[in-house]
């Protein structure tokens, strides 16, 4: 099993490239599948949770042909399978867009309930709610998920709650419907709108994307389209915390300044500087972090997959920090962990009353999600002495070449599988 190693206390500084955002990723590889003609992707990150994707949409047929590591040409025409299933595929969230875009464009299609990280209930009820609006027969039986209809007809439709999800997988299913959608509370994050567009691109009818309001109009058919992902927003945030709390100064490229809005705000409270370009922005971490209090809301509010990062950074802060997680309930798992590293966390329900510690020391810890296993890395970075951190197949669901891009920065980190490499590991940063 591999793991990091981590000899804490650099400050990071430097300049890092951000890759494209895993969440916009996933959906958009299922809309390409609508389409009968090739669509072009760019700027796919490579992790491993977009290469399982990768892996089933070639398996119902589809065909994939990557031209390098972040650029894939794929073809729908050639699906011969409606229903997904492997044991890849539960362990992903994203495995119900393939549902939304195949009954979109084949009006059925069966998928294995989806997995992902466990941070939560994560229902499904408002996706379903969604499918059977626009007129199809919504089934679980045997753990997958089903749905069929003869037409698919456009509705009215208002989400309970505001769910990413639901609100993308909507969309797939509707572009190709009869008539009109109109879909109210909707999610507003940054790759709800990429997805749009890029359904748009390929000639789909879409607008209001990116507001709680999306209107859109059913067309015929899909055609192909070449399309680059925006960068992630979460990659860039977890950077933007790792260079605030090892007291670094690092400039992060290829991101979008705008999504990254409510991280920067929370950094300039905890007293660091934030300057922005283009598309890039420089984190000057302070001397001393400062507390503040956190509450993770939808888009544009703080988002609930930076709140562990936020949090270790918290524990390093001089004060006490209220952080409140208000999207996933189990999303705190970690703090075990940190408060092995010396974190002084007290838990009220679904709130981390955090006071800061001046510094944490290594130990050997396990990472119970990926934000959460991210968050760890950057609390080992901070630690003093060395840090193992076990189960980093979370990490690598949506972090690329996470180590090797800390170790640009002058983190002292690498993977490492045995004893033995741990060893190799303390020898060589000592001497
Ligand atoms: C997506 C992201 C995840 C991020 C989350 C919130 C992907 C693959 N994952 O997850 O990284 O943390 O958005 O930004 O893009 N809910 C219901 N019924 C539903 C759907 C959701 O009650 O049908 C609830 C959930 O339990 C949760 C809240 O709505 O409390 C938000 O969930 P949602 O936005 O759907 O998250 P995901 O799409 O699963």
């Amino acid at each position: 099993m591999e793991r990091y190693i981590i000899r804490g206390g650099k400050s990071l500084q430097g300049e890092v490239e951000i890759g494209g955002a895993k969440n916009a990723a996933l959906p958009i590889l299922a809309a390409a599948i609508m389409a009968d003609e090739t669509v072009l992707l760019e700027n796919l990150p490579n992790v491993s949770d977009v290469n399982v994707l990768l892996q089933v949409i070639t398996e119902i047929g589809a065909t994939v042909e990557r031209i390098d590591e972040h650029t894939v040409k794929i073809n729908g025409s050639t699906i011969s399978d409606l229903t997904v299933d492997n044991d890849q595929i539960r362990k992903i969230r994203a495995s119900y867009y393939l549902l939304g875009a195949l009954v979109g464009k084949y009006n059925e299609a069966h998928v294995a309930l989806p997995g992902g990280c466990d941070i939560g209930s994560r229902a499904i009820d408002q996706h379903i709610k969604g499918l059977k609006a626009l007129g199809t027969n919504v089934k679980i039986e045997h753990g997958m998920l089903s749905a069929k209809t003869a037409h698919l007809r456009g509705n009215h439709i208002y989400l309970d709650v505001v769910s990413v999800g639901a609100t993308i997988n909507i969309m797939l299913a509707a572009v190709n419907a009869n008539g009109n959608t109109i879909l109210e509370n909707a999610a507003k994050e940054p790759h709800i709108v990429d997805v749009a567009n890029m359904l748009n691109s390929m000639g789909a009818n879409i607008r209001g994307a990116g507001t709680d309001v999306i209107r859109i109009k059913g067309v015929p058919k899909l055609h192909g389209t070449e399309y680059s992902i925006i960068p992630d927003q979460i990659e860039a945030g977890t950077f933007m915390m790792a260079a605030a709390v090892t007291h670094g100064d690092v400039l992060i490229h290829n991101v979008i300044p705008k999504h990254l809005e409510a991280i920067t705000a929370k950094l300039n409270e905890m007293d660091c500087r934030v300057i922005e370009y283009d598309d890039a922005v420089r984190v000057i971490g302070a001397e001393h972090l400062r507390s503040t209090h956190v509450k993770t809301l939808p888009y544009p509010g703080f988002p609930t997959d930076m709140q562990p990062q936020i949090s270790v950074a918290l524990a390093l802060a001089n004060g006490t920090s209220i952080v409140t997680e208000s999207i996933f309930e189990s999303r705190f798992r970690y703090i075990d962990e940190i408060v092995r590293m010396g974190a002084n966390v007290r838990m009220l329900d679904n709130t981390a009353v955090i006071t800061g510690v001046p510094a944490f020391t290594g130990a050997e810890v396990a990472a119970p999600d990926l934000r959460a296993g991210a968050a760890l890395v950057i609390a080992g970075l901070a630690a003093q002495g060395y840090t193992v951190i076990d189960d980093i197949v979370y990490i690598q669901r949506g972090y690329e070449e996470f180590d090797k891009k800390l170790q640009q920065l002058g983190a002292e980190i690498s993977k490492v599988e045995t004893d033995r490499d741990i060893e190799k590991f303390k020898l060589k940063v000592v001497s």
